[in-house]
């Protein structure tokens, strides 16, 4: 604790990055399922490969903690969500999680730090069910696929996982299995060939 350096950071940049309504699924109806059954799912794989890995579940969690480390344990100082994923009021997430990583204090930091709200918490589910959510408008933000795939490859949280710094024990963290390229690569290309969700 006494190393974390105290600096406040406004989280309203990420009010500002909500937007909605360019309609995908308004105007086409999704793939179904067993259409499905028979196409390569090799973006798919890639892209779920950086999805699932704990650089990014443990900020998408399905209860109201954040996990940290490689085991995803509950996050130290029981910390909360709060109203808006930003932390409660006496304890932000901005008091310790700055707009970069603190390879001193091993605190993580990107801009806009906070936790994903629930309705995208993939904790517990498989693959599919997380694909499934990521394009549910009623879930997702109102995220159209375009906006999806603008997230995905633009966001900072999301970069963020490529390069997570070090830990409060001075080890690296973990980076997905894939590169930042071929993820982004694999996402567009999912996207560009009708963001199509294996059977399983
Ligand atoms: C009192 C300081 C403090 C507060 C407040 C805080 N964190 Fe953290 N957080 C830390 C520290 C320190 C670590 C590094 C732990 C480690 O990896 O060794 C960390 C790690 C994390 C990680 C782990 C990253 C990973 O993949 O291993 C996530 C996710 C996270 N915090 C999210 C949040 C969120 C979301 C909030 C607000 C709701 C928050 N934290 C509030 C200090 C804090
Ligand atoms: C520090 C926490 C944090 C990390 C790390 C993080 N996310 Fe998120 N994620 C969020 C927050 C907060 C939102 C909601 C942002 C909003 O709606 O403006 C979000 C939203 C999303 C969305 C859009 C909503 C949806 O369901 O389609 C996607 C996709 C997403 N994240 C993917 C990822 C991926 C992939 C990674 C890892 C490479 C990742 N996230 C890492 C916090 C995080």
């Amino acid at each position: 604790m006494k190393k974390i350096i105290f600096i406040s950071l406004s989280g309203l940049l990420c009010l500002a990055a909500m937007k909605s309504n360019y309609s995908y699924y308004d105007t086409e109806s999704p793939p179904s399922r067993s259409e499905n059954e028979n196409i390569s799912s090799e973006n798919f794989d890639v892209m779920m490969k950086v999805i699932t890995h704990e650089r990014c579940m443990n900020c998408h969690p399905s209860d109201d903690r954040p996990r940290q480390g490689d085991e995803s344990s509950v996050h130290h100082f029981d910390i909360q969500r709060g109203a808006d994923g930003h932390g409660m009021p006496a304890l932000k997430c901005s008091t310790c999680h700055q707009s970069e990583n603190n390879d001193l204090s091993g605190v993580p930091g990107a801009p806009h730090w906070h936790l994903a709200p629930k309705s995208m918490g993939w904790q517990g589910l498989n693959r599919v069910e997380i694909a499934d959510a990521m394009l549910d408008k009623t879930k997702n933000g109102g995220r159209s696929l375009e906006e999806i795939e603008e997230h995905l490859t633009e966001d900072a949280l999301v970069l963020w996982a490529f390069e997570p710094g070090v830990n409060n024990e001075g080890k690296p963290r973990k980076a997905p299995p894939v590169s930042k390229e071929a993820f982004i690569a694999a996402v567009k290309n999912w996207i560009a060939e009708g963001a199509k969700i294996p059977a399983k």
